[in-house]
């Protein structure tokens, strides 16, 4: 059976209802169609903050400096110049529709995070600002009557008909049965893959499915290689790497090895603030120097009130876990946390399919280059997301409207039939990335990553345990192919940058490995 709808968003984090919201906008009909609850996304987890060029003392040209020299020779500097150019509009208007940010006095309070030459990150509920904004966007996107939100409705594939996207195939989640629905363009706002490795600070949806979807249509993808690794995820025996915002270095966090020493001048001037990549490497170092399999945060300078206060969420778990953060060392490693990138979008979210759209983590827009600037996600998922939702509605003027009730496709088998492969799969390659396509790679533990995934891809597997496979090797091959280090990929047998490669990855199904200068088409 089929269905019919104006327009379809994928995804229910910043950048996928912003784009509803913009869609809505013009009258039409969109339909978000989410795998979890509504509010399950990547952005509910944010803690941090977002980076926006609002107080005094910034300026766009210091925000896009340091976005340009965080993403280490490879941003576009088009995208970079829209997200700090267009994001203060886009804040300023989550303040309007309700997002209660930190404020000191009826202030704003900007915090201070690594590679950022101003304090600029506002934040909500002290370490919640990714719940408050999705909070405040759901109450908004819940007021416009022609949004339509789908939870529990796990998308499989893209309908491609005569190179063009016509729709998706999902799992309804009341009828549990597959079906199609048809419109006139699909924004795919799934966010990232954290969790292709054995341990990240993603939850449990981030599994890339959009993007696995873009590359099975036809889509091409950026940049791959590129992952960042958040250095501080709690590090528990049997417990989820649960992110300790940088927020708390910002704060004054200081690192310490297992002797108590603060060990970070040893590797970085600029100490437990230097960029994420660095404080990532210079931990895994220091845990093989000691024998150790974490360091440690330590908050124990600052008081209790001031902790419980600004880390309320943070304080709140560690307390679960029996630890005091203002009386203990907080055991840390590096944890999976971020994609850079993704499906290939213009600088207005087409993908290079025509009626495919994209925003926030599951695309490269050139914004992030080599490595994400911290707090730059959930200001690239509102400026693109909202640019996407124009541009599909723009573009989508000379198509007619989908005929009601046209013949659906064969119905495809469901994911559920082979849940227990999933499980498997999933558990191997988790592993295989995380110690051979993780923080430090080489040639042979590449290789060998790429075998044991074509290994594992011979046996018969369901369409999710293909996607997550698929995705690994995209990032193994990407990574394979750039003999350099920069930015999060870190190549222990090409130890520094090469300028023969600032160029951008770029990966399609059925062709070979390219390199373009820009991600922008
Ligand atoms: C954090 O709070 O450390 C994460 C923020 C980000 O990744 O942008």
């Amino acid at each position: 059976m089929s269905l019919e709808t104006d327009f379809v968003v994928i995804g229910s984090g910043v950048a996928g209802l912003r784009a509803a919201i913009e869609i809505a906008g013009s009258g039409a009909h969109v339909s978000v169609l989410t795998k979890d609850k509504t509010s399950e996304s990547n952005s509910e987890y944010a803690q941090g903050g977002v980076a926006v060029v609002l107080s005094d003392d910034d300026k766009a040209e210091l925000h896009e400096g340091d976005t340009l020299v965080a993403g280490a020779g490879l941003c576009d500097e088009m995208a970079v110049e829209v997200l700090v150019a267009e994001g203060t509009k886009y804040i300023k208007q989550l303040i309007d529709w309700g997002t209660e940010f930190d404020r000191d006095g009826g202030r704003l309070v900007f915090t201070q995070e690594a590679a950022h030459s101003r304090r600029r990150i506002l934040h909500a509920h002290g370490d919640s600002t990714g719940r408050e904004i999705v909070r405040a966007m759901i109450a908004r996107a819940r007021q416009e009557k022609t949004i339509t939100l789908t939870p529990f409705a796990n998308t499989e594939s893209l309908i491609i008909e005569d190179n063009r996207c016509v729709g998706v195939r999902f799992l309804d989640p009341i009828l549990r049965s597959p079906r199609s629905l048809f419109a006139r363009g699909v924004v795919l706002c799934t966010g990232g893959a954290g969790q292709l490795f054995q341990h990240s600070t993603n939850p449990a949806v981030a599994t890339g499915d959009g993007m696995a979807m873009a590359y099975f249509a036809g889509a091409e993808m950026a940049d791959m290689e590129f992952v960042q690794f958040h250095p501080t995820a709690l590090n528990l025996e049997n417990s989820p790497r649960f992110l300790l915002s940088e927020a708390m270095r910002g704060e004054g966090g200081i690192l310490r090895n297992k002797y108590g020493e603060r060990f970070m001048g040893n590797y970085d001037e600029r100490l437990e603030l230097a960029p994420r990549d660095i404080v990532s490497r210079s931990i895994v170092a220091e845990m093989r120097r000691t024998g150790t399999r974490s360091v440690y945060l330590d908050m124990t300078a600052m008081s209790e009130s001031f902790l419980r206060g600004r880390f309320p969420k943070i304080y709140e778990t560690c307390r679960f876990y029996n630890l005091d953060i203002a009386k203990d060392l907080l055991p840390v490693s590096p944890a999976s946390h971020y994609c850079m990138g993704g499906i290939r979008t213009d600088l207005h979210g087409r993908s290079t399919i025509p009626g495919l759209y994209a925003a926030g983590e599951v695309t490269c827009t050139g914004v992030h280059g080599a490595n994400r600037l911290a707090s730059n996600s959930l200001l690239e998922g509102l400026v693109f997301g909202a640019r996407a939702g124009s541009s599909i509605l723009e573009d989508a003027a000379g198509i007619a409207p989908v005929e009601v009730g046209r013949e659906g496709e064969p119905v495809f088998p469901s994911s559920e039939e082979h849940l227990g492969v999933t499980t498997a799969v999933k558990k191997r390659v988790k592993r295989v990335m995380w110690e051979r396509v993780g923080i430090l790679r080489d040639r042979n533990s590449l290789k060998r990553a790429l075998s044991e995934f074509d290994q594992i891809e011979s046996a018969h597997l369901s369409t999710a345990s293909r996607n997550f496979v698929t995705l690994a090797k995209l990032i193994a091959t990407a990574a394979l192919w750039r003999e350099e280090s920069r930015g999060g990929h870190f190549r222990t047998d090409f130890t520094s940058p090469d300028e023969k490669w600032r160029v951008h990855s770029i990966q399609k199904l059925g062709a070979e490995i390219s390199a373009a200068g820009e991600i922008s088409f």
